[in-house]
């Protein structure tokens, strides 16, 4: 979760130009997307938005939590908050999975590399190709350019 905040937060910032306040708002949607997994894996997504409109948090934010997995919540992707989460969130995890198999781990990892593991089935299988080219399809963002930003910007959250 720290890590797909982190991304989110840079990718506002830094592709999006989006003053610091509004980043922000990314930034918390990462790291709150997936607060209730552990806890609630049956529920999940239903009990932190539940949570989250019972403080009044920024509906924003909260339509971004709740379409972070459209197949699985059925709501739509809308703002580009929105689909970021859902393509961060998908290829943030499958990159760190990327990571843990190199020796020295995110250390001069190339897009390739990633790109070839994501055409191999039996790598990080739970990570759905089909939500991967799904969300990259409603953001209309290369793969390559999204899998590069992540690397360079996850490596040293932990
Ligand atoms: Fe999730
Ligand atoms: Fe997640």
């Amino acid at each position: 979760m720290k890590q797909v905040a982190a991304v989110m937060k840079a990718w506002a910032l830094k592709k999006e130009n989006l003053p610091e306040h509004e980043a922000h708002k990314w930034w918390l949607a990462g790291l709150l997307h997936d607060a209730d997994w552990e806890k609630f894996p049956g529920d999940h997504c239903r009990i932190i938005i539940e949570e989250l409109e019972k403080r009044n948090i920024d509906p924003e934010i909260i339509h971004c939590i709740a379409s972070h997995g459209p197949k699985h919540f059925g709501v739509a992707p809308e703002s580009k908050m929105d689909k970021m989460i859902y393509m961060i969130d998908e290829l943030s995890g499958f990159i760190h999975a990327a990571a843990l198999v190199r020796p020295l781990q995110y250390e001069g990892m190339d897009v390739k590399s990633v790109m070839k593991k994501l055409k191999t089935p039996a790598f990080a299988a739970q990570v759905s190709r089909e939500d991967i080219q799904d969300a990259q399809g409603r953001t209309g963002i290369p793969l390559e350019e999204i899998i590069d930003f992540i690397i360079q910007h996850q490596r040293d959250v932990r």
